[in-house]
């Protein structure tokens, strides 16, 4: 049984738990909670199974590369998707083999490419024609290859994370052509590519603007399949269903999600030859499994025009969840002192010298003080992958709660030494000034 409250899919810690964790590890402290993280990938393995038996699905990195993370991913079947040399490195790093890697990136240098491929990397995503010059000039004979295209939809998510719009730096356009000039060069370079890719955003409630795409990819495989004789295997979809972050957030169900995609390909690719279909899903398999712990420290009552105005300052910010100052993303804190004074309404800043408001509004019990736990649910994608050493904070640990019972460190938290070791003070700066 998961420590979900009814039709909540979130994970969250006991007061016990979180309080044995926070003593042991400090906070602000990122949780990931293992078992959560495997029954979300089962539940994705069979929502696609049962909308298409021949399937597969890798697991987008970019969401959470914590190496453990990315190990169980990989010993669950997923294939890792990596979005630059660096995740590439840490997927080899967590022995996943570099054949079960797939490689996105919309501006993939020649550098990256060349190690890619030295390394026998599984799939390269192709996103523009001097990635198909790049990879003509590199040889390999294991490696596949994706076009990645542009269907030209408009989902529904904020603007900062939506990519397959026609207004967009990823992928060729369906639309103008390129896509299939694209196809074209890459046969006639003798380019082994086994077929098409996209992905439209991310943090998508339903499934409306990808099954738009689908049809759009499906129509586009026929077409091609008719036009130059050439027969796509595979069709991947991307990532992009979103996580629930708070209560109120509707996000349409994997099992009807999965159902309504492949739907819509089968309409637009009609009777065709059998081909296989995947997804890379990233933050709806892992932003649910996590938490991050904060400490409260000083707390301000304003009085405003309005009234009053509680601020509760925590030990972290936007150097460890930048998401709520990039995107405006809500997310839902709880205290971990079982309280049984009412609630009020509170602003949870960071402790960044810049108005970094983390969680505006948040409901938390009237005699909340200095020294309390927080959990904010919801933090397993783009938190720890996003986080920064900005006003030189340490970046905070992470810590995997195993399904034996265990609190496995899995990121230390960045110590002094490593906060510094990047630097050089030029020998003339040293000592007394002149
Ligand atoms: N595949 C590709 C090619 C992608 O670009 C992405 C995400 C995914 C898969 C996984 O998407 P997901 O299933 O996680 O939605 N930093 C932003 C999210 C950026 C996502 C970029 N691409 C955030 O914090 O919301």
């Amino acid at each position: 049984m998961l420590p979900t409250a009814g039709k909540d899919t979130r994970f969250r810690l006991s007061e016990a738990r979180a309080l044995e964790l926070a003593a042991a590890f400090g906070t602000p402290l990122y949780v990931v909670d293992e078992a959560h993280f495997r029954e979300r990938i089962r539940r994705f393995k069979r929502a696609f199974a049962a909308a298409s038996p021949d399937h597969e699905i890798s697991y987008a990195s970019k969401a959470n590369s914590a190496l453990a993370v990315l190990a169980i991913a990989h010993r669950m079947g997923l294939a890792i998707d990596v979005a630059s040399e660096g995740e590439f490195r840490a997927a080899l790093a967590a022995r996943v083999p570099a054949a079960h890697c797939h490689f996105h990136g919309s501006n993939k240098t020649c550098e990256e490419l060349g190690f890619a491929l030295s390394q026998g990397i599984g799939q390269i995503i192709i996103d523009n024609f001097h990635e198909i010059d790049l990879i003509a000039s590199l040889t390999n004979e294991e490696s596949q290859f994706l076009l990645r295209l542009a269907p030209g939809v408009d989902p529904k998510t904020h603007v900062k994370i939506a990519t397959g719009r026609v207004d967009t730096k990823f992928g060729f356009s369906i639309a103008d052509g390129s896509a299939e000039g694209a196809l074209q060069k890459c046969l006639a370079l003798g380019l082994p590519v086994i077929g098409f890719h996209f992905h439209v955003g991310s943090q998508l409630t339903d499934a409306t603007a990808q099954s738009e795409a689908a049809r759009m990819l499906g129509t586009f495989a026929r077409e091609v399949d008719a036009r130059h004789n050439f027969r796509a295997q595979l069709i991947n979809f991307g990532g992009g269903l979103g996580a629930a972050y708070q209560t109120v957030d509707d996000i349409q169900p994997v099992e009807e999600y999965c159902y309504a995609v492949v739907k819509a390909f089968r309409e637009g690719y009609g009777d065709g030859p059998p081909v296989r279909l995947a997804q890379e899903p990233g933050r709806w398999l892992i932003a649910e499994s996590g938490v991050t712990l904060y400490e409260v420290g000083a707390l301000k009552t304003l009085k405003l025009s309005g009234g009053e105005k509680i601020y509760v300052s925590v030990d972290g910010g936007l150097s460890d969840n930048p998401r709520p100052l990039l995107y405006g993303s809500h997310y839902e804190v709880e205290c971990l002192r079982n309280s049984s004074v009412p609630n009020v309404r509170m602003t949870v800043a960071g402790r960044h010298c810049e108005t970094d408001t983390l969680f505006e509004d948040v409901r938390l019990p009237r005699d909340l003080a200095s020294g309390d736990l927080l959990q904010v649910l919801a933090t397993g994608a783009y938190n720890a992958s996003m986080a920064s050493n900005y006003n030189r904070f340490v970046r905070p640990a992470m810590v995997l709660l195993r399904e034996s019972g265990t609190a496995d460190v899995i990121q230390t938290r960045e110590t002094w030494r490593q906060l510094l070791e990047r630097e050089v003070l030029p020998d003339d700066l040293i000592g007394s000034s002149q």
